[in-house]
């Protein structure tokens, strides 16, 4: 049970596919599940994917502040623990927030994702279990999954004068929507 280091943009290993767990490999994730959420919980982050911590394997976690007035109609249920996901895409419009990485500390990026998606994934007990997300959330997951396919959102910014130090963000591009926390 430990915080582990997060490993940054130019690390090789934030590139790689990452490897899906076995049914047993889940069943034994405490622990690596545990190092995620000190890590988390130290790093103040909403969000934290295996590759992260320098673990190529498909495992992330998502826990979004329980009160959070800026987004006032998130799910009840803010923790969420994914094993080996897959997504699908339900409705390709897009949607834009300013995300921020933990992996790239010191930026803000503005990415435009589609805002409706379906996710297949295994809990920590192995069962599969099936999620619609959309708004906030469903950008939030769709940033984590990326993490296990070897992509980082600094790869999706599509108008790279959106692409800020946090200091410049702050002063001239906070008004618009926004993740406030790194993932
Ligand atoms: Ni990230």
């Amino acid at each position: 049970m430990a915080r582990r280091n997060v490993i940054r943009m130019g690390h090789p290993l934030l590139r790689e596919l990452a490897k899906p767990l076995s049914k047993e490999e889940i069943l034994n994730s405490q622990e690596l599940i545990q190092d995620l959420f000190d890590t988390m919980a130290e790093e103040k982050g909403i969000g934290i994917a295996a590759p992260q911590i320098g673990v190529s394997l498909q495992a992330a976690i998502i826990e979004l502040p329980k009160e959070n007035p800026r987004y006032p109609d998130i799910e009840e249920s803010d923790t969420f623990i994914i094993f080996n996901p897959k997504m699908t895409v339900l409705d390709s419009t897009t949607q834009g927030y300013w995300e921020g990485c933990l992996s790239v500390p010191g930026l803000r990026g503005f990415v435009e994702r589609p805002r409706k998606v379906c996710i297949d994934y295994l809990d920590q007990e192995a069962n599969s279990q099936r999620i619609e997300l959309e708004g906030f959330l469903a950008t939030v997951f769709q940033h984590e999954l990326d993490h296990l396919f070897g992509v980082l959102y600094v790869d999706r910014i599509s108008d790279k004068t959106k692409l800020s130090f946090i200091e410049e963000f702050i002063q001239f591009h906070s008004e618009d929507e926004q993740l406030e926390e790194d993932v």
